[in-house]
């Protein structure tokens, strides 16, 4: 099982695309066998359609890496929980058929006794990886963590809250088993998405093959559904089955389209002064999600040259400027912060254990960045062009151009100076920008490949600056 909505793609959903076919996909049908394997069929070849889409796969590209990340943070409660709409499907006693099959599913998604297999595990790598490190699943912190959305948890409670009520709702939740094994045909968009951004994509990887749909949990949900179908007809009769098939394609429909997390993703702003280091925006993000109240808290207090409760709105500049007063002191617990959390402080118990934390390990990290958000990747600018540094990334450029023309990431649109008019930005693929230097004729070609390679690391600096590192060679 894995998620069903592409975690980067923010304006062009998994869920959106098959929202396109709605009416093919989600349409109720009455079951009969050729139905049932025309309608896999065509969901099937939908997913495929959408994965070998070169638009979509440009689509997926169009997002800076902060804003990757941050959909890999929102995807973790649902994750962090793989298998576990299947916590109760095992009955004490004598097994049914069906009964096994789902556990095998239930078996494969905890690691078959392989810590480092359970698939809530690999995606907790995969968050670490990218630098996010959440509370324990198990406590309250977890689900009050400020950066995570409520929508970011509809799935998951709704899983957790219908598994609690298994056999009540056993149709409901075969038809739910299937929608996320079968959604899995999907995945190789994912993976690809995370490696073009250099994201370690194992999590996407490991499900493309587990879920197959030909031997994986694909095909086992979807022969569950039949097996359960046919144990129906046989004991109660046709209409009985029918009745018990409705009930599994609105468990099918209702976990395909439920909660708003992909649109609430569309709508989430690309954090403005995203830096590279996830402590501080953690920071930062804690601050915000306090601003509601604390900046109507602090009267006239003044910090640096604002009011305090004015800082709220900027919650990197409120970092540096308690620095500044000595408010906090980089690397020093004993800091007056401290203090001011303490049972004798005006903001005694405002944060929480765990966030009290992060404020510790933050003030730790201060000496190594002398107080200062880490700094951003800073554009090439005229001048600095005669740079040892500048010269071997032109070295680097016209070694990379001859290798350039099979790499499919390649296809991603960089925005910089217009060849024809520098003072005018346009908008390019890779491939092009590289070609601008390839096939050069004439006498001056020096001076042509020079500007080509001024060109594409002036595309590649405006890049950078605009927070994307999606650019590969
Ligand atoms: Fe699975
Ligand atoms: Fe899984």
């Amino acid at each position: 099982m894995s998620v069903r909505l592409n975690p980067g793609s923010c304006s062009l959903s998994l869920q959106e695309l098959m929202m396109a076919d709605a009416e093919q996909v989600w349409r109720f049908f009455p079951f009969t066998q050729d139905a049932f394997d025309a309608r896999m069929q065509l969901i099937y070849d939908n997913y495929v359609r959408d994965n070998q889409d070169p638009d979509v796969f440009a689509a997926d590209l169009q997002f800076p890496l902060a804003k990757i990340i941050g959909n890999v943070l929102q995807f973790a409660p649902f994750n962090q929980l793989d298998g576990a709409w299947l916590r109760h499907i095992t009955p004490d006693g004598p097994l049914a058929n069906i009964n096994e099959l789902l556990f095998r599913i239930r078996m494969d998604e905890l690691g078959d006794g392989n810590v480092e297999q359970n698939h809530a595990n690999v995606y907790t790598d995969l968050l670490r990886s990218v630098n996010i490190y959440l509370p324990d699943l198990h406590t309250r912190a977890y689900a009050d963590y400020p950066a995570l959305l409520n929508s970011s948890f509809t799935t998951t409670v709704f899983l957790l809250a219908i598994s609690e009520f298994n056999d009540e709702f056993f149709p409901e939740l075969l038809g739910m088993t299937l929608e996320l094994e079968w959604g899995s045909v999907s995945l190789p968009r994912q993976v690809n998405q995370l490696i073009a951004y250099g994201i370690t994509p194992q999590y996407y990887k490991l499900h493309v093959g587990i879920d197959n749909a030909s031997e994986g949990h694909g095909a086992i949900a979807k022969e569950a559904v039949e097996m359960y179908l046919q144990m129906v007809r046989q004991q109660d009769g046709e209409d009985a089955m029918q009745t018990a098939w409705k009930r599994i394609w609105n468990g099918y429909v209702a976990f395909g389209t439920l909660g708003s997390l992909g649109a609430d993703l569309a709508e989430l702003p690309t954090p403005q002064d995203q830096g590279p280091s996830d402590l501080w925006n953690q920071m930062a993000a804690m601050i915000a999600s306090k601003a509601q109240y604390a900046s109507l808290m602090h009267g006239d207090i003044m910090l640096g040259e604002n009011r305090l409760n004015d800082w709220f709105e900027d919650p990197f500049g409120l970092l540096e400027a308690l620095q500044e007063a000595g408010i906090v002191v980089p690397g020093n617990l004993d800091s007056p912060i401290f203090r001011l959390m303490g049972f004798n402080g005006p903001m005694y118990k405002v944060f929480n254990d765990e966030q009290q934390r992060l404020w510790q390990r933050w003030v730790l990290s201060l000496p190594s960045t002398q107080g200062k958000r880490p700094p951003r990747l800073k554009a090439y600018k005229k001048g600095e062009a005669q740079s040892a540094v500048y010269n071997n990334m032109r070295i680097v450029v016209d070694m990379l151009r001859a290798r350039q023309q099979g790499a499919t990431g390649h296809i991603v649109r960089l925005q910089g100076p217009d060849p024809k008019n520098p003072d005018q930005k346009t908008t390019m693929t890779i491939h092009e920008w590289f070609n601008l230097g390839a096939n050069l004729v004439g006498d001056n070609q020096k001076e042509q490949l020079r500007e080509a390679d001024d060109l594409l690391l002036k595309a590649l600096s405006d890049e950078a600056t605009a927070g994307s590192s999606s650019v590969t060679c």
